[in-house]
């Protein structure tokens, strides 16, 4: 933590206490969307925590509730608008309670500016560049008699020594940059999370280390595209050149009982080299979730993919060679503007020939500001719904086949946690299915072998034969 941050923390410690009379104060927080949010959150509950405050789940007993935000589809957007209302009523009850938005949502200007109008329950809005000074701005929010908003566009900030609350104890999200270069045509991250920068990879390494040295089993570096990983400003220290095959190369070689996973990969980017790293590699998943979006030429022209499906489908055999179980998991995009049906098919058949293990599909959802936006829509929302069943039937036929071919088979996985509903553990292989088995509690957060003794669809059940870590 910088001197400044540790100062602006003790301040709203005092200040909190005088204005509670003591009393512990409690935080709610929410965050949406993307792992890269989660772990922006996991850092601003480590401020909170060193501000002093606790934390609870029930928003009614909150005295400072935050919204981590997420802008990346029109759905996200209209959730945290009906969330953020609803607390009105909270508000009212407990005058005192501090209500903060922040993420890339806010970060947009129009969204800020109708925070300011229609929400004036909100006392603090801060955006994605900002967030090592949450304390400061905290602070002014406590003690200024006026609400604040802070969404400057310097997109030079790194978060780096802020104090981390994780939300897990064996699986932990591993930052190694920020930002996004690539302005695809329909997505506005790289708009509010502003350009590329990556860590230095001494501090990259010495957070695996001390991850690893924690017992955390399951670490993912992220970034919105981790295969330009240094490429354009690597601020390494160690005067090595670094790109992210050997970055993941030096982290898979610490010592340690993990799985090391990383997301998420642009094809364009993906090389040959970062293949070998992975089939060589101790640690590293046989997984890579790499999005295609569609697989028609013109279309992924028109995202500004800089792609081809003949490229991408180079890619699937190049991996498989090196890789024969590699699991493939992918995003997708139905009805971007001026798609057609046949178009459609093309991502149909791209499906059919790869057999992803999952899919994480998304109607195109217009995001203002972006060169999507203006393009001619013809296509109904109804008919771009029917597109989408279509695809989650063929999906689902393929994972239900994929799950049967598992029928019988030892699986090493790591247990995650226990199913509220049925009581069976939740577990995950190394290629990232998840598997319920019957077994003891006790194993949350260690490795176990499992059967698969059954396949429902693509609901996998085992048995946990004996622990493995
Ligand atoms: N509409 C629908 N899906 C989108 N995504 C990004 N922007 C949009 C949009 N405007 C999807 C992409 C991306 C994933 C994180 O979200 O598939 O890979
Ligand atoms: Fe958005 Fe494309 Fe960047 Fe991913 S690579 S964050 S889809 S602009």
């Amino acid at each position: 933590m910088t001197e400044s941050m540790e100062e602006y923390c003790q301040l709203v410690r005092s200040v909190m206490e005088a204005r509670l009379d003591g009393k512990t104060p409690l935080a709610f927080t929410h965050t949406y969307g993307c792992q890269g949010n989660v772990s922006d959150g996991e850092r601003i509950n480590g401020m909170l925590a060193q501000m002093g405050f606790d934390f609870t789940d029930d928003p009614e007993q909150a005295d400072f509730i935050l919204f981590n935000t997420c802008a990346v589809r029109e759905h996200a957007e209209d959730r945290v608008f009906g969330n953020v209302g609803a607390l009105k009523h909270i508000k009212n009850r407990n005058p005192k309670l501090i209500i903060a938005l922040c993420g890339c949502m806010v970060q947009q200007q129009t969204v800020a500016d109708k925070i300011r109008a229609s929400y004036p329950h909100v006392n603090l809005v801060f955006g994605t560049h900002v967030i090592p000074r949450f304390p400061e701005l905290l602070y002014r929010t406590l003690t200024g008699g006026k609400r604040v908003f802070e969404l400057s566009q310097d997109d030079n900030t790194i978060c780096e020594d802020l104090p981390v609350r994780r939300d897990g104890a064996f699986k932990a999200w591993l930052p190694i940059m920020y930002g996004c270069d690539n302005f695809c045509t329909y997505c506005i991250v790289p708009h509010v999370r502003g350009r590329e920068r990556s860590r230095d990879a001494s501090r990259i390494l010495a957070e695996a280390k001390e991850l690893i040295a924690a017992g955390y089993k399951d670490i993912t570096l992220l970034g919105q595209n981790v295969n330009s990983y240094a490429v354009k400003n690597s601020v390494s220290t160690d005067g090595e050149a670094w790109n992210f095959p050997k970055l993941l190369r030096e982290i898979d070689r610490i010592e340690g009982d993990y799985v090391l996973r990383f997301m998420t990969s642009h094809p364009k980017d993906c090389t040959e080299e970062l293949l070998t790293v992975m089939a060589e590699g101790t640690h590293t998943a046989h997984h890579i979730h790499l999005p295609f979006q569609c697989g028609s030429n013109r279309v992924l022209k028109a995202m500004n993919r800089k792609y081809t499906r003949e490229r991408y489908l180079e890619l699937v055999r190049m991996a498989r060679e090196k890789m024969p179980d590699i699991s493939l998991t992918s995003d997708i995009i139905v009805g971007f503007p001026g798609e057609t049906y046949e178009e459609f098919c093309e991502t149909l058949d791209l499906v059919r020939e790869v057999k992803f293990t999952s899919l994480f599909t998304f109607i195109y959802s217009p995001r203002e500001g972006t060169p999507a936006a203006k393009l001619p829509d013809p296509v109904s929302h109804a008919e771009k719904a029917r597109w989408m069943k279509e695809l989650l039937s063929a999906q689902e036929a393929i994972a239900a086949e994929r799950c049967q071919s598992m029928l019988g088979s030892r699986q090493r996985v790591l247990v995650e946690q226990v199913d509220e509903r049925d009581g069976r553990l939740i577990c995950r292989t190394r290629d990232n299915i998840n598997v319920w088995c019957e077994g003891d509690a006790g194993l949350v957060g260690s490795f176990a072998e499992c059967e698969i003794t059954s396949a429902r669809n693509w609901v996998l059940g085992g048995t946990v034969l004996m622990r493995n870590s």
